[in-house]
């Protein structure tokens, strides 16, 4: 049996707060023991109490100026966009033909994939994201070669490939068919494998006919338990395409509801321009959407009202997402720093409390895995990382002037990145320290991949 033990102050959330008052949806403890037990939490309380009841011989690794917190959830990212972030210029149709439509063209090549996955999943680390939802490309390669290095590292990933028959590059499209048989044998492969969730992926309505948007929405209705991501309202210019091409539809979202693809599990990336009523439809079907900020600012697409997804009439599940290439950082400190000036924009003022819950348990919630992943209890999956609270210079100066827990986050969240994760557990093993070579430690085995 595997067991380690970590100390430190700890912040969880046990409920919503954008439906209950605040202060009944946290836990913020100053001194916290959790016992990791193969690959799961098994004990949690305070230090005092926990000191007494373990044995004397287990190891205790103490973060002090450190907050615990769960692993972040990235509820949308496509990695085999990690090679074109931040490129410049124009908005999301024009950036996808110059761009994206290039780079996926690469995935053909396994070993071109196997490195991205690499990369990306490195990185998902360093900034203490234990689970991203992700899109892979159109080549079921590109789904083996990604789920392949989540397995070696244990995490709980989701993923899928890409369905798209028009209205992209010859090299980049399936058919009905052929994406139908390929979705149903990479889930066949890899779907509850270990820690693998599988997620079909119709990029969106423009690049797929209504015979693949019908045999997908019948793929993923036939396997219960699996998820299906794809993208919805977040251009102005995009919207108007999806009227062209399905006018006979009542609007974008429509679209996928009139194809079976909205439901528990469905997780639908921006909505930034969705009507009132469309909120509704989410909200009767259980769907949910990543907010994706940093990649809204950058494609100019507009700004996502979190405050209307989540009027407590007709709640929506909404988790934090990076949509990395067009987001423009893995980290989900800086995509909350990003949420915030969105919000400020919209009119209100998001609280760094609401703004964890959207990255741990409240993206949990949105992807239906908060009985496994998003809080520090017992039975929990033990992804967990350590935010350090004096990162850098300007943080530990900042932070002298912080007078309490909310003072703390969202100082954390303004000026943190991935000099801010101390360390990163993933089933209960530390995958993950940044200090690990100042302090000799061997463990970042697992990431120190020949690239
Ligand atoms: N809509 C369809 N595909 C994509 C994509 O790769 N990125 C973003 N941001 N939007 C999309
Ligand atoms: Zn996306």
């Amino acid at each position: 049996m595997h067991t380690i033990a970590i100390r430190g102050s700890t912040l969880t959330f046990n409920d919503n707060p954008f439906a209950k008052p605040i202060k009944s949806c946290f836990k913020y403890e100053e001194d916290t023991i959790i016992v990791l037990q193969n690959g799961l939490i098994s004990k949690i309380g305070p230090a005092a109490d926990m000191l007494k009841t373990l044995p004397s011989d287990i190891s205790i690794q103490h973060y002090r100026n450190a907050l615990i917190l769960p692993g972040f959830i990235d509820c949308h990212v496509h990695y085999p966009q990690t090679e074109i972030i931040g490129a410049y210029g124009k908005q999301l149709i024009d950036w996808l033909n110059k761009y994206t439509f290039v780079a996926e063209q690469n995935f053909r090549d396994k070993s071109h994939a196997t490195k991205a996955a690499k990369v990306f999943l490195r990185e998902c680390l360093r900034v203490g994201t234990t689970t991203a939802a992700t899109f892979c490309t159109v080549h079921p390669d590109s789904v083996d070669a990604f789920f392949e290095i989540s397995e070696q590292l244990n995490m709980r990933n989701i993923a899928g490939k890409v369905l798209m028959d028009r209205n992209a590059p010859a090299m980049l499209m399936d058919t009905p068919q052929s994406g139908y048989d390929q979705t149903k044998a990479l889930i066949a492969r890899w779907h509850g494998k270990g820690r693998q969730l599988y997620c079909v992926s119709p990029r969106f309505a423009p690049t797929s006919s209504p015979a693949q948007m019908e045999m997908t929405g019948a793929v993923w209705q036939e396997h219960p338990g699996t998820f299906l991501q794809s993208h919805v309202s977040e251009n102005k210019a995009e919207i108007e395409w999806v009227k062209q091409l399905y006018p006979e539809r009542k609007g974008y979202l429509d679209v996928y509801h009139y194809y079976g693809q909205l439901g528990p599990r469905a997780i639908l990336g921006h909505g930034v321009h969705l009507t009132e009523d469309e909120f509704q439809v989410l909200h009767d079907t259980g769907t949910a959407i990543a907010h994706c900020p940093t990649s809204n600012l950058f494609l100019g697409s507009g700004l996502f009202d979190l405050k209307q997804a989540m009027d407590p009439k007709r709640p929506v599940r909404v988790g934090l997402a990076t949509d990395l290439g067009a987001g423009t950082s893995f980290s989900q400190l800086a995509t909350m720093n990003e949420a915030y000036k969105v919000a400020q924009l919209n009119g209100y003022s998001l609280s760094p409390l609401h703004a964890f819950y959207s990255a741990t348990r409240g993206a949990a919630n949105a992807l239906y895995l908060d009985d496994k992943i998003g809080s520090l209890e017992v039975g929990k999956e033990a992804d967990i990382i350590v935010l350090d609270l004096n990162a850098t210079p300007i943080i530990k100066y900042r932070m002298q002037y912080a007078k309490s827990l909310e003072d703390i986050l969202f100082v954390l969240m303004t000026l943190g990145d991935d000099r801010t994760v101390k360390a990163t557990y993933v089933a209960g093993e530390r995958v993950y320290s940044r200090d690990a070579e100042i302090e000799n430690e061997t463990f970042v085995k697992h990431l120190s991949f020949e690239l």
